[in-house]
């Protein structure tokens, strides 16, 4: 209808995407073959019945699990690209994409693979789709800090092109106080950082990421809303808050998407933007998810326009490059 005209023709950017999460079953089966990687699936109906969860461990287990037939560097500028492509066509014109060094350095493979593949991909997308980009590397949540200021010191000689870190992983039991002094350091270096927060977590372990991290943009935040001092502070700090509806689904932090908290969200004046977290495991990209949600709970064109809008005043672009695309 006119709604879906106009989320497909607004120039949208995409502010909350983990690239490992865009691993489809094919390319899974693809690269499995291509490596030859032991994996527990037959045929690409056991990978699409295995991509069925409803909570973030259970996501998680199989993320990791996937993401073990990524080998080589050609593997993740293969997979950057994909992904690339599929958000063109969704008409996006800006990314800032996640990816998990640990889930790669943990398995065995040095630092460079997977940046350096990802990296090619993300440079080629300007001129190859038009799309421009910001990197954020992010730190695993369940493994100790110690690893994470590993990590940080492996990616030294990529910083120029790490724009920021960010903390994702399991929540629950993991709070960001964990990571004050490694997010600390990465500040020092001069990163934009960012966390997941409120996803699972309580509103507490938001108030954390603002006062212990300082992070300058929010991953998730949904349950901040239980909380009315915290959702002033994020208005009134004009925070941007990356939302992942159809994310929101798959992992039960919403029982029906009728009952997003999106429409409430733009209410408070919040700055809210729409995200596909980890498309490939959460049945839909950019436009679906924009699609989904507006008829879920009804947002109208100016609500729409203003997501989009959102999306690029969120984003870690100076404001000339920002007002480009508004
Ligand atoms: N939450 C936490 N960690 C993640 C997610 C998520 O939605 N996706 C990939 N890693
Ligand atoms: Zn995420």
């Amino acid at each position: 209808d006119d709604l879906d005209a106009l989320i497909a023709a607004l120039p949208k950017a995409e502010l909350h995407l983990h690239l490992e999460g865009s691993l489809e079953p094919e390319q899974l089966m693809m690269f499995a073959e291509r490596n030859g990687v032991d994996i527990p699936f037959k045929t690409l109906e056991d990978v699409r019945a295995a991509y069925d969860f409803s909570n973030l461990q259970d996501f998680l287990d199989i993320y990791y699990q996937g993401m073990s037939v990524l080998q080589t560097e050609a593997d993740f500028h293969d997979l950057t690209d994909a992904y690339l492509k599929r958000v063109a066509a969704d008409n996006v014109r800006h990314v800032e994409v996640f990816f998990d060094p640990q889930g790669h350095t943990e398995r065995g493979l040095p630092f460079d693979v997977p940046i350096g593949g990802i990296l090619k991909a993300l440079d080629a997308a300007e001129e190859k789709y038009g799309i421009t980009y910001r990197l954020i590397m992010c730190f695993l949540r369940h493994l100790p800090e110690e690893d994470a200021f590993e990590t940080l010191a492996q990616a030294e000689p990529w910083l120029d092109r790490i724009h920021g870190v960010g903390l994702d992983s399991s929540e629950v039991g993991h709070p960001p106080s964990k990571f004050e002094r490694v997010f600390a350091a990465a500040r020092e270096k001069g990163l934009k950082l960012v966390a997941h927060a409120g996803e699972e977590g309580p509103p507490d372990y938001v108030y954390e990421a603002l006062d212990l991290l300082k992070i300058d943009r929010i991953d998730h935040g949904n349950r901040s809303l239980e909380d009315d001092a915290l959702t002033a502070r994020i208005r009134e700090a004009g925070l941007t808050l990356t939302v992942c509806p159809l994310s929101n689904l798959s992992l039960c932090v919403v029982d029906d998407l009728k009952d997003h908290p999106m429409k409430k969200m733009l209410a408070l004046g919040l700055k809210a933007t729409i995200n596909s977290d980890d498309p490939a495991y959460f049945g839909g990209y950019m436009n679906q998810n924009f699609r989904e949600t507006a008829k879920a709970v009804g947002l109208t064109r100016e609500e729409i326009i203003q997501l989009a809008k959102n999306s690029f005043t969120g984003a870690f672009l100076p404001e000339a490059e920002q007002a480009r695309h508004l």
